[in-house]
Order: structure tokens, then sequence, then C-alpha cells
């Protein structure tokens, strides 16, 4: 093992109070968007967006995760389609009642038309195990490794200044034949990324306050 000197800049804590504000406000102002604009965006952008989400911590620098980034129309056609199949059976039989009140407040429904116009999909799986020379090396805590890559994804794409919806077709199995994914990687999260449409509207939803989320003991 060798070990590096850290790379770090000393901050003031005056700096430290004030950008610890500006990422909460910055932050605060991030929504889940469901209206698109097909605008282009500069494969880069994305490219360094999804580096940023890798460079997440992960259980034993395993990195268990897969991006998947979807810029072909006909394979956006699939995956609409397919997540539309889906949802369609989620929202008129599988959905108990209780779950479909939560989803009225949020006016979603089966229909999932971001999912093509959108000039990306990013499409994240979690990867359980590595294998080698047919010995297989089991990846730990992926669920809390990928989740805080996903956090760190959508946090990057908002940085960006775009937009993006986490999205969980239910169930997401089809993403791994449309994606042709081998058996080791299951997906995770499907993120519609862009621009937001110009009439883009988002549900009047608040946040819990501090007292609420966290306790100082
Ligand atoms: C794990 C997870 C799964 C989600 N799945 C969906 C989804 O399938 N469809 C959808 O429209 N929104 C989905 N959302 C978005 C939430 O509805 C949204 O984050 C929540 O209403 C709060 O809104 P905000 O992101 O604008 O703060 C999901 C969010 C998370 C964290």
């Amino acid at each position: 093992m060798t070990l590096n000197k850290l790379n770090y800049k000393a901050v003031s804590k005056k700096d430290v109070l004030s950008n610890s504000r500006n990422i909460l406000n910055e932050m605060q102002s991030r929504r889940s968007v469901r209206h698109f604009s097909d605008k282009p965006v500069p494969l880069e952008a994305i490219e360094n967006i999804v580096m940023t989400a890798s460079s997440a911590p992960s259980g034993a620098n395993k990195q268990p995760w897969k991006f998947l980034i979807v810029q072909d129309k006909e394979l956006k056609r699939k995956i609409r389609i397919a997540a539309e199949k889906e949802e369609r059976e989620f929202y008129t039989k599988r959905a108990p009642q209780s779950w479909l009140d939560d989803l009225q407040e949020l006016g979603t429904s089966w229909q999932k038309e971001f999912l093509v116009t959108a000039p990306y999909l990013i499409v994240v799986f979690k990867v359980l195990y590595e294998e080698k020379a047919e010995l297989k090396r089991k990846h730990y805590y992926v669920n809390e490794s990928v989740g805080i890559a996903c956090g760190m994804l959508i946090t990057a794409i908002h940085k960006a200044g775009l937009v993006s919806l986490t999205h969980t077709p239910s169930p997401m199995g089809f993403l791994e034949k449309i994606l042709n994914r081998p058996k080791n990687e299951k997906p995770f999260l499907l993120l519609p990324v862009g621009y937001p449409a110009e009439d883009a509207k988002v549900p009047d939803i608040s946040k819990k306050e501090f007292e609420e989320v966290a306790e100082v003991i």
C-alpha cells in the first residue's frame, strides 16, 4: 500500500460558511423535470457529469457501477415502448391505491414521452460482481455505493445547468435486454438528461424542515 499526501487547499471558517450557504441555495433549486427540450447537449458535458459520479466513494473502492449513455434515437424509442408497457401495467393493475394516491400529487402517468425527447438517457447499472478468468469477485455495499454515485450524478447534472428525472420504471428488467448487458449488471436508475422544455412545469411540493430530518446531539 502506498500513501499519498491529501490534496487539500485550506478554506477559512468564513468561506466554509458562505460555501455551505451557496451550495444549499443552489441545490434547493434542483427539481425533477418531466418535460424536456430536444435541444442538443455536447456529449463531453455528459461524459464529465458521468465521471463526476464515478469519482464517488464505494465499498473497497470497487466502483460497482456502469453508466450507459444512450443517445441513439432507435434505442430510446425501444426503451420508451418497453417502459410504457410496464408503467401502464403498474398504473392500471399492480400499484396499490396508496401509491397511486401519492403519485397523483405529482401528476405522473404511464406515458413517458421524455424518454425520446431528452437528448440523452443515462441508464445506471449496478455491477454485482467482477468476473475475471472465470473467477467471480464479489462487490461490497453495492446499493449504497451506486446510490451515492447517483446522488453525485444528479448534483453534477444540476451544477452543469441541465435537468434530469430520477426514473424507475417498474420492473426494469427490460433495460438489461435492450442494452444487452452481461449477467452481473442489474438496472438501478434511468435518468433522462437535457434542457427543460420552455413551458416545463413541476409539482408544487415542499421539503421537510431541518428539525424533521436532523437532530444535533
Ligand atoms: C429512487 C427514486 C425513484 C423515482 N422514480 C420516479 C419515477 O419512476 N417517475 C417519476 O416521475 N419520478 C420518480 N422519482 C422522482 C420523485 O418523484 C421526486 O424526486 C420527488 O417527487 C421530489 O421531487 P424533486 O426531485 O423535484 O425534489 C423518483 C425519485 C427517486 C429518488
